[in-house]
């Protein structure tokens, strides 16, 4: 693997996962998935925003002493003590990492009240200030995806100047979409001092479902580190999920020749480890992850993946460390699905017999939403019962 082609994954699940309405995690939960992020290859865990409350401060921390390979990063807002607070809790880490960001486009401006000159100065003495005390700054425009270009240019340079090690471009409130996207990373390249000399990172909302579309253009302009969370939990309409971009970064490996360190078996234990801990069930027809993602049901489907399992599946379930059946048992299932579900099941049947299976089988399938194994289990002692 060249390095140039080299995509780190920076999850955000603990940080901007959690600011989903209603997903807050005990500390005990937080180390769990962190410590399920470690060992999945994950390059840098975002693990909360230290300020914001004596239990990200501790779970931050905790952490950080923890993690065994991935860069323990906090979030922090362009203020000292902000800053402070966040590398007390990411000192302990082996690779400790500050992250701080500011709102950069005219909306985000008004708030602090800054203006154009002030924001830049403000940037120079917080990103400053942050590597003087860390090696390893990332540094984020908030809301990039609608500051003017010559600003961003200015603001950007700074900040790599004083510094930064990363530049993150964050489409905060979901607004880009995938040309725009690599044609902003490219503009950086371009127009910017040193930025082809730190790693730029794409960081993407989801409010118009394009959170994973956007990322990978931004990859294919330029963009070494995609910014992510499990089953795209996150604010609204949550993150880029990072299932998603892993897998197709290796699927469509032929087109998109980029490689992460992700063991891609860990993400079926992850998503239901989170979805559990956030509260947040996945949608069942989710890319990936949904309950649906390797089911067949139709008949000419089942018949297809029975006959070649590449038919209708683009990679494999045990790709994402599913070993479950993908064959789904219901009215649009044929014969040939049904013999193997019952050979799955220790069932061997004649001809006969599994026709008449088959009859019963149909009729339960048009009152029941799905049949489970048991059904069938039943229907064939059923009929064996009564012939
Ligand atoms: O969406 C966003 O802008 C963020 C920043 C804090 C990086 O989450
Ligand atoms: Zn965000």
């Amino acid at each position: 693997m060249s390095d140039k082609n080299r995509v780190y994954i920076f999850d955000t699940t603990l940080r901007d996962g959690e600011q989903s309405p209603g997903a807050t995690m005990s500390h005990a939960e937080k180390l769990e998935i962190a410590a399920m992020l470690d060992e999945m290859g994950v390059d840098i865990i975002e693990a909360g925003f230290p300020i914001a409350s004596e239990g990200d401060f501790a779970a931050v921390s905790e952490i950080a002493k923890l993690a065994q390979n991935s860069v323990i990063c906090g979030l922090s807002r362009a203020q000292i003590p902000d800053i402070d607070r966040c590398w007390e809790s990411v000192r302990h880490a082996k690779r400790p990492r500050i992250h701080t960001f500011i709102g950069t486009s005219p909306l985000h401006r008004a708030i602090p009240d800054l203006d154009m000159d002030q924001m830049a100065e403000r940037i120079e003495q917080t990103v400053t200030h942050a590597r003087n005390l860390c090696d390893n700054v990332q540094w984020s425009p908030m809301d990039a995806t609608r500051t003017e270009h010559d600003y961003l240019c200015r603001v950007v340079e700074i900040a790599i100047k004083c510094g930064a090690t990363t530049i993150n471009i964050p489409d905060t409130v979901g607004y880009t979409a995938p040309r725009e996207s690599a044609d902003l990373i490219r503009m950086l390249l371009e127009r910017v001092p040193g930025a082809d000399q730190v790693i730029l990172a794409t960081h993407c909302h989801n409010d118009l479902g394009m959170a994973t579309a956007n990322s990978l253009a931004a990859v294919q302009a330029g963009a070494r580190q995609i910014e992510c969370t499990i089953n795209g939990l996150g604010e609204r309409a949550g993150n880029t999920a990072l299932e998603e971009v892993v897998m197709a970064l290796r699927v469509r490996h032929d087109i998109m020749p980029y490689d992460t360190g992700i063991d891609t078996t860990k993400i079926m234990g992850l998503s239901r480890r989170v979805a559990q801990v956030s509260g947040f069930p996945v949608q069942f027809n989710k890319a990936i992850v949904g309950k649906n993602a390797f089911l067949h049901e139709s008949g000419i489907h089942q018949d297809g993946v029975l006959k070649n399992v590449e038919t209708f599946e683009i990679m494999k379930p045990a790709d994402i460390g599913l070993n479950e059946s993908n064959i789904a048992m219901g009215k649009h299932s044929g014969r040939a699905a049904l013999r193997a579900k019952l050979a799955d099941l220790g069932y061997e049947v004649g001809d006969n017999q599994l026709k008449d299976i088959f009859v019963r089988f149909k009729s339960l399938a048009d009152r029941k939403k799905e049949v489970y194994d048991e059904d069938i289990v039943a229907l064939v002692q059923d009929t064996t019962a009564n012939t």
